[in-house]
């Protein structure tokens, strides 16, 4: 006779029930437990009964495809099921433009690109082809959507943010819930979804962040020995900006608080999202982790909220000196699963500590675990713990390289067509191609592909727009490619094209005090534009940038954002086989001086919000 918790005709209300009744406090614990798999082995997640283990941005294995990430993580899920109680393993990832850091899966556009789209049917079918890809990967837990609401285009996150707009971020947020959860979450292929940060993480003030110290660097995600945010490569980021909003203070009112941030939160509950991810930001003078009237008195009280709220990685460490401290303020607070990330026996032998000394209360505690076990239960995991391995062959495929085409071509927004020159022809007899971006998936996927930061370079498989444009054209021979615009004397053509591009960021690694074209950027496209009638700048970036006066000297702007892997959705645009129907999703500014957007006057940005042509 199988216990009833392992009966799967039980309501889940009655099968949490009988389990939690079943449960020591070390096995409760284990379950608010999520550690990072480069800390944990399976075997250490199932001596310590941890409840979920997730990949950081670049958590992968080596080598990185479908097939060994899948056998990461079944590792995980099947020292789990050797627990005394059995009770399943979640996995959690970054899938936040695609599986993102699987080499050959499928990466669509960032959230900022998905904004100028527009289009909520488009964006749920793409959540619904990544709940695919991820699954196949027996993951079924994904910290998406983000539905911050940034306000200062400076921020390092701005293009996780759908747009600048909060009914834009709650329509196109709620539509990746749905796609994320498709029609039943018991679904192997339904993937957990999680409106993240909550709340008001884009609406911080510049400057209000913590100091960052060099020799503090793991608490800024993964350090790897090459990362550009190791200390020396930090020194110089520190000049540029970093981490001077992202996780600063939101100093805004309640009724703005309420007004702008809150909404999206509201469009995802009503969308089925289960769990919600907690912001390091803080505001009314608290770190958000130990923000309890908004955590649990609205967010579980006056807005019913009936999942689970996750920490952000290492979070609770900076509420205080004190570890136990730091436990207690946050699950007090709210907090039902910590993501420790690192060092998950200190976190459990001191939540046990803090429970046992009534720091934490048992209820509190099982007021946690039951609602992880709801949605572990809604999800399946107890009735079927791993998903088809059959939805391997659907990682990266047509159908879905197809719709991130769409997506592509969906979401770039064409800024300046003088004199007509675009839609480009295919049968011009020559066409120059210059810029970094050009040729590279790197600079087109941006940040969270791969690597936590992204990087250039043939990082994954897909189309650049360089391939695009060769696919595009008549003629073999028609199109020269110099990514430094150094083409070979006397070389001409009828028109230029150069694609410049953003380095890549996470985070606030992406923070910025100046957000101004590049000189160099500058140079090269006045060197294409003396070899050529016309030029075609295409910007490949997480945000506007500052390009008021050159732009005079361009022919034909296209804003592309970090389109993802598949760059012929951009050559389609180019030629004319399909129309330009992209609208600004970000106000874009005339100078520095108009940000942040409280900076800026009706009527005097370069181009206003939902501009297009
Ligand atoms: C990061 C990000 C969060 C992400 C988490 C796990 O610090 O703030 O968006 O989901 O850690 O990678």
């Amino acid at each position: 006779m199988t216990h009833p918790y392992l009966n799967p005709s039980l309501d889940v209300e009655s099968r949490v029930a009988d389990l939690l009744g079943r449960m020591t406090l070390a096995e409760k614990i284990g379950q608010m437990t999520q550690a990072e798999k480069n800390s944990i082995t399976p075997q250490a997640a199932r001596g310590w009964a941890v409840g979920s283990v997730l990949s950081g941005g670049g958590g992968n294995p080596s080598p990185n495809n479908p097939k060994t990430w899948r056998a990461m993580v079944q590792a995980y899920l099947d020292a789990a099921l050797e627990t005394r109680l059995a009770i399943p393993l979640i996995y959690g990832v970054d899938a936040v433009h695609g599986h993102n850091n699987v080499v050959g899966a499928t990466i669509f556009p960032h959230n900022i690109g998905l904004g100028a789209a527009r289009d909520p049917a488009l964006v749920e079918r793409i959540g619904r082809a990544t709940a695919v890809e991820v699954a196949a990967t027996n993951v079924r837990w994904t910290f998406a959507p983000a539905v911050s609401v940034p306000q200062d285009i400076r921020w390092g996150r701005t293009y996780e943010g759908y747009g600048e707009n909060t009914e834009l971020v709650a329509q196109l947020g709620a539509a990746l819930v749905r796609g994320l959860h498709g029609e039943e979450l018991a679904q192997d292929t339904a993937v957990l979804a999680t409106a993240k940060h909550f709340l008001a993480d884009g609406g911080t003030k510049f400057g209000t962040s913590r100091p960052v110290d060099p020799q503090a660097m793991p608490q800024f995600g993964n350090v790897a020995p090459d990362a550009p945010d190791t200390p020396e490569h930090l020194e110089t980021a520190i000049a540029q900006g970093v981490w001077q909003l992202d996780q600063g203070v939101a100093d805004i009112s309640e009724a703005e608080l309420r007004a702008v941030h809150l909404p999206p939160y509201l469009a995802a509950m009503e969308a089925g999202a289960l769990s919600i991810m907690v912001s390091f930001s803080s505001w009314g003078g608290l770190k958000m982790h130990a923000q309890k009237y908004l955590l649990t008195e609205v967010l579980k009280g006056e807005l019913g909220f009936r999942g689970f709220l996750i920490s952000d990685w290492g979070a609770i460490d900076q509420l205080d000196r004190d570890y136990i401290a730091c436990i207690a303020q946050s699950i007090n607070a709210g907090l039902d699963m910590i993501m420790v990330p690192y060092h998950y026996e200190n976190f459990i032998t001191t939540l046990t500590r803090a429970a046992e000394n009534g720091d934490v209360s048992l209820a509190r505690i099982d007021d946690a675990v039951r609602r992880i076990l709801q949605v572990k239960f809604a999800l399946g995991l107890f009735d079927r713990p791993h998903t088809d391995p059959a939805l391997l062959g659907e990682v990266g495929s047509a159908a879905h390289r197809a719709l991130a085409r769409e997506a592509v071509r969906k979401s770039a927004v064409l800024l300046k067509n003088e004199g007509g020159v675009l839609p480009l022809s295919r049968s011009a007899p020559r066409l120059l191609v210059a810029g970094r971006g050009a040729d590279d998936l790197g600079y087109q996927c941006g940040g969270w592909t791969i690597e936590w930061m992204g990087q250039p370079g043939q990082i994954t498989n897909g189309t650049t727009i360089l391939e695009g444009i060769r696919a595009a054209v008549a003629g073999a021979g028609q199109v020269i490619h110099a990514p430094d615009g150094d083409f070979a004397a006397g070389v001409t053509a009828g028109v230029g094209i150069v694609v410049l591009a953003e380095e890549p960021y996470a985070e606030g690694m992406g923070d910025r005090f100046d957000l101004t074209i590049p000189e160099e950027d500058v140079a090269l496209v006045e060197r294409v534009k003396e070899r050529c009638q016309k030029v075609v700048v295409i910007l490949l970036s997480g945000r506007p940038l500052i390009v008021t006066e050159p732009l005079a000297n361009w022919d034909a702007f296209v804003a592309a954002w970090w389109p993802g892997t598949e760059g012929n959705g951009l050559s389609d645009l180019l030629f004319g086989d399909y129309p330009f129907t992209g609208k600004l999703s970000y106000t874009w500014p005339r100078s520095m001086a108009q940000i942040p957007r409280s900076a800026l006057r009706e009527g005097e940005s370069l181009f206003p919000y939902g501009y297009g042509l």
